[in-house]
């Protein structure tokens, strides 16, 4: 008999086709994630579970599951799993690494370009018929924003999809400084990218990303204090995690200008609604979208299912988040 998967949502069907030669699959094909008691439910007959960002994978979960032997998460990110407890139950967790750097890069890219330049208030201003209204054709301060070339762009958490970011930028040609857990020398020369510390970046970048993964250490990492520290031109991009910046601090730092503009990807909460933030002019807003290419979705179907498809074989899986948990369990379903 195969082992049986549950997965939380419609992914591109090149994964489903490669899993389902392994597993015995129940697909869940409401686009709204299950309700928290279905998903309590099911994890009680299966052996694998494919999840999403917006599945909660806790302690009550975990317990809930008695044959669960591995998480597949489709997304790079992984911090709505209890790692830990997932560990000591001898739970493989996998993700997504490397085949959406370049999406979420590019999104990144996009986001500080379309601030910067104003492009979202300046579609709206022709679309609405503010434009033809003003009976201005063209002129020498319309819609001014701020250029990219020679200007610094401060990287926070220099690992894939930061240095990606950071490749962009040369070709602009903007300095890139950036502040990571681990500085990266061979990325270092290789970029042409100089480490500084984290108070450095904020005081000198005119532009701000932010690629860190969420963890209690990153945690609004951005708050009131570093805002104020940064130059009132300075604009921030995050596409990395909502809750990596105090969304009430950042919303006070562009009401009251300490900071030129933002361009966000992610929020505290998923989906999100808040007019205060949606007034903002100097915003640009995008529903986590940094990995929605079809070649990036697909590429990341393909990797959930070669990290199933590993276990169910017997195999430690290439994408491995737990490492640790191969001396508690070997992989498997014998
Ligand atoms: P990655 O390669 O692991 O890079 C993360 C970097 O952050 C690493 O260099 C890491 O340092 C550094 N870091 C970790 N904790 C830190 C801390 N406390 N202070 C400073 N630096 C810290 O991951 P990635 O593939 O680039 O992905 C980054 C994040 O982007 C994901 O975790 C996810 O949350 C987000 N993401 C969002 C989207 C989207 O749709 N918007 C798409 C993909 C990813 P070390 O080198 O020491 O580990
Ligand atoms: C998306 O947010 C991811 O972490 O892959």
């Amino acid at each position: 008999m195969k082992p049986k998967v549950f997965i939380t949502r419609q992914i591109p069907e090149n994964g489903i086709k490669m899993i389902e030669e392994f597993y015995e699959i129940e697909l869940w094909e409401d686009p709204k994630a299950p309700p928290r008691e279905v998903l309590l439910e099911k994890v009680r007959e299966v052996d694998a579970l494919v999840t999403l960002v917006t599945d909660k994978v806790d302690e009550e979960l975990l317990e809930n599951a008695p044959r669960l032997r591995i998480i597949a998460q489709y997304a790079v990110g992984y911090d709505n799993i209890d790692i830990e407890g997932a560990t000591k139950r001898g739970i493989y967790v996998t993700n997504t690494p490397g085949v959406l750097t370049d999406a979420t890069a590019d999104l990144a890219f996009a986001l500080l370009l379309s601030v910067a330049r104003r492009i979202v208030e300046a579609d709206a201003f022709v679309r609405s018929g503010e434009w033809k209204k003003s009976e201005v054709g063209w002129h020498p301060l319309m819609f001014l924003g701020y250029g990219l070339k020679g200007k610094t762009l401060g990287i926070v958490g220099f690992g894939r999809i930061g240095q990606a970011m950071a490749k962009r930028a040369r070709g602009f040609g903007m300095r890139i400084i950036y502040y990571s857990r681990t500085r990266k020398p061979e990325a270092e020369k290789e970029i042409d990218a100089e480490y500084v510390d984290f108070e450095t970046l904020l005081k000198e970048s005119d532009f701000i990303s932010l690629h860190v993964p969420l963890t209690k250490e990153t945690y609004h990492l951005i708050g009131e204090k570093e805002l104020k520290l940064m130059k009132p031109n300075a604009i921030l991009i995050n596409t990395s995690r909502g809750a990596v910046v105090d969304t009430n601090a950042l919303i006070k730092a562009l009401k009251e200008g300490w900071i030129a503009g933002a361009g966000l990807d992610v929020f505290e909460e998923e989906p999100y609604y808040n007019e205060e933030l949606f007034k903002l002019k100097n915003v640009v807003l995008a529903p986590h979208i940094g990995s929605a290419t079809h070649e990036a979705r697909e590429g990341m179907a393909e990797l959930v299912a070669k990290n199933l498809i590993a276990f169910a074989k017997g195999e430690v899986p290439p994408n491995l988040v737990n490492k640790d948990v191969v001396k508690i369990r070997k992989p498997g379903f014998g």
